[in-house]
């Protein structure tokens, strides 16, 4: 039985639409005093369940607890969480003296309610280590390569170094040329793009990131291409958390935008469920 999650109801509707499986709808509230409730709507008891909730905004963190302990207060045999948008995952060490490692405190909590962990683009792979239970990351890359195929492009590009190895291995197996600019992080919403030559003039660019959240690196990152006479530049990411009005910057500013359905957005338009349905039912 898939599980509808708050946080990503329309990716589990795609999911049970190939699967012809039954959803379970979950009700959820929030108190006047601001705590949650879920319950949910169909009887889960012996069945093996798959609950699809991105975990942001941080609302959704709370009620997946929540609805994971409802699947198995209410008898299920098994639960299988996928989690196409993982939050907290940036913090995946202690960069400075005094911070926690979030990401570790996040997969303890949700550990103890699961037996496996499904998730996509987790923005670092060192978070599966923080699991005491099979997890798999997955990668949404290569759709939203077929996606940007829409726009002919001439260069696929990762905005920082960060991002290359995702970037490399989703333009291998196409004819198109891949490249990556370097990025230095200033404070959580400027960054500086330094300037590469890159050969952009005249070229069709299509920047991959895994998350758009602020969207100063997208915005960076499309202003040097442009200045250096970039014909066509397209933004797309997996995770569109498009924070304030970034989207309509970088809608300003790109001849596209789009990202996965990991979180639902207006810009989500790839979608993740052949990714899901390949990894858990074995489906192409
Ligand atoms: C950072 O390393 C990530 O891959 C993204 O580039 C970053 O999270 C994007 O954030 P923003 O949109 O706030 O620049």
């Amino acid at each position: 039985m898939l599980v509808k999650g708050p946080g990503s109801p329309a990716l589990c509707e795609r999911l049970a639409e190939r699967l012809d499986a039954d959803v379970v709808d979950v009700e959820h509230n929030i108190f006047p005093d601001g705590e949650h409730y879920v319950r949910l709507l169909d009887d889960v008891h012996g069945e093996d369940c798959v609950l699809v909730q991105a975990t942001y905004p941080d609302e959704n963190l709370l009620e997946l607890f929540l609805i994971q302990d409802a699947i198995f207060e209410n008898g299920a045999n098994s639960l299988a969480l996928v989690v196409p948008y993982y939050s907290y995952a940036r913090q995946d060490k202690r960069f400075m003296t005094g911070e926690p490692v979030s990401a570790r405190a996040i997969s303890r909590l949700i550990e103890v309610g699961c037996d496996s962990f499904f998730s996509i683009d987790l923005h670092s792979e060192n978070v599966l280590d923080f699991f005491n239970i099979p997890s798999t990351n997955l990668s949404a890359m290569p759709l939203l390569v077929d996606h940007a195929c829409l726009f002919d492009p001439d260069i696929l590009l990762s905005p920082d170094e960060g991002g290359k190895e995702r970037v490399m291995q989703a333009a291998e197996g196409t004819e198109i040329d891949w490249d990556y600019l370097v990025k230095k992080r200033i404070d959580g919403e400027t960054v500086i793009i330094e300037p590469k030559g890159m050969k952009a003039e005249g070229k069709t660019v299509v920047i991959l990131d895994d998350i758009i959240s602020t969207g100063g690196t997208m915005v960076e990152a499309a202003r040097q291409l442009f200045e250096q006479g970039a014909e066509e530049v397209h933004a797309g990411c997996t995770h569109g958390l498009f924070v304030g009005d970034s989207l309509k910057c970088l809608e300003a500013l790109c001849d596209s935008v789009f990202c996965a359905d990991t979180v639902e957005c207006e810009r989500s338009e790839v979608t993740v469920a052949p990714l899901i349905l390949h990894e858990l039912y074995g489906i192409e």
